[in-house]
């Protein structure tokens, strides 16, 4: 992969050919407990509109809440060498990124509420609200059903990317994915 030239950038496009420097580590903040299943962190900027997000899902009688945001450089070498080691990299390589490679690293992406899809999460009501309103707090479903050629990876309906709120709708009203 080519290294990203602006990785503070809210839109800075990372997957399998676009990567961090190893060394890239954004200034992230805790997420408020009642948000989240883990102590995990975000970028400012992402933090405080995933908040609003999960509140305006709450009103709704809907909870949203994190279960995997900022990884390092670090944690995603070891998330993705334990599934090499159980699957071999061919499949590892179709769900989990690289280390460099993952938007985890950029402190503006977040798994909401599950990461596995035994779980099922895109049969939840929870699901159908996000992807109808997370563009609205700068938020995209960045692995959408049918569109693996273009992502590299198989659906996630757990993952979203902040991006901010004119980019999202931009992805939102055209049906696009970040790349
Ligand atoms: N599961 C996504 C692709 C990641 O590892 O960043
Ligand atoms: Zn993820």
């Amino acid at each position: 992969p080519e290294e990203v030239e602006d990785p503070d950038s809210l839109t800075a496009l990372v997957n399998q050919y676009h990567a961090l420097p190893a060394d890239y580590a954004p200034k992230v903040v805790y997420l408020t407990a009642a948000y989240t299943n883990q102590r995990d962190r975000l970028r400012p900027v992402a933090c405080q509109a995933f908040m609003e997000m999960a509140d305006a899902a709450a009103r709704e009688g809907l909870r949203i809440y994190n279960a995997s945001a900022y990884r390092s450089y670090t944690t995603q070498k070891w998330v993705y060498q334990r599934y090499v080691n159980q699957e071999g990299a061919q499949e590892a390589d179709t769900y989990s990124a690289r280390p460099g490679c993952s938007e985890h690293q950029t402190g503006l992406a977040l798994d909401i509420n599950t990461a596995s899809l035994s779980d099922h999460f895109e049969e939840t009501e929870e699901y159908a609200w996000l992807v109808e309103n997370s563009w609205r707090y700068g938020f995209i479903l960045r692995f959408p059903e049918g569109k693996e050629e273009i992502t590299g990876y198989q659906f996630e309906p757990w993952h979203y990317r902040y991006v901010g709120p004119a980019a999202a709708r931009v992805c939102y009203e055209n049906g696009w994915t970040l790349e």
